[in-house]
């Protein structure tokens, strides 16, 4: 299954799947990566990788419509049959994701429904939970609102500040998004409306 992931910055996500397709643990061809920021580190750690990286600046671009036409272009010139959001910081159109006749997923640090949006850590400690978490999930056409494919749980300490927590969040991304990505591969991720089923062992 050719992918193509879309990252506006570290890559860290990007990484943990680039180092698993070169283990040979995650059965997909990695055909683009796509940044709306030119200094993204996620670039460059696709380029290191060997994988086509291109970015398309909003800058380049008259309007929200045509920037995303020039990426939904490219990603049909490459032939995706599934498209990975990994920390890209743009509201994907309810246009795009129209047009897009793959599915596209997106990893969240938060519990979903809670916390969507950006500093969803930040909101889960200012709110007081003692569980936190992330989840990957299909994008829909809202904002974080997409049926839910996997979700891991982490403890919230007393002592946690956002930085803290968001590295026991983070490794934790590195793990199940990957796995979310190896079980649609394999066809063992069923969703029928808001409701996604996983055949684990069919
Ligand atoms: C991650 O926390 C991810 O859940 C969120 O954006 C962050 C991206 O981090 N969507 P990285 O660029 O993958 O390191």
């Amino acid at each position: 299954m050719k992918a193509a992931v879309l990252a506006s910055g570290r890559g860290s996500n990007l990484q943990s799947l680039i180092d698993e397709w070169q283990g040979g643990s995650l059965p997909v061809e990695l055909v683009g990566v796509g940044s709306d920021n030119i200094n993204a580190q996620a670039l460059v750690r696709a380029a290191k990788a060997g994988i086509p990286a291109r970015a398309f600046l909003r800058e380049n671009y008259s309007d929200k419509e045509s920037h995303e036409l020039d990426i939904l272009n490219w990603l049909e010139e490459l032939g995706v049959e599934l498209l990975i959001l990994a920390g890209y910081m743009r509201v994907l159109s309810p246009s795009f994701i129209r047009q897009a006749e793959y599915p596209v997923v997106n990893i969240h640090p938060s519990l979903l429904p809670a916390f969507p949006g950006l500093h969803a850590q930040k909101q889960a400690l200012e709110y007081g939970v003692k569980v936190a978490g992330c989840t990957v999930h299909f994008v829909d056409e809202g904002m974080d609102t997409g049926p839910i494919i996997l979700q891991q749980t982490v403890p919230v300490f007393d002592e946690d500040n956002v930085d803290t927590l968001s590295e026991r969040i983070l490794k934790v991304e590195h793990e199940i998004y990957p796995e979310a990505i190896r079980l649609i591969v394999f066809g063992k991720v069923k969703r029928e409306g808001r409701k996604v089923t996983i055949y684990r062992h069919s």
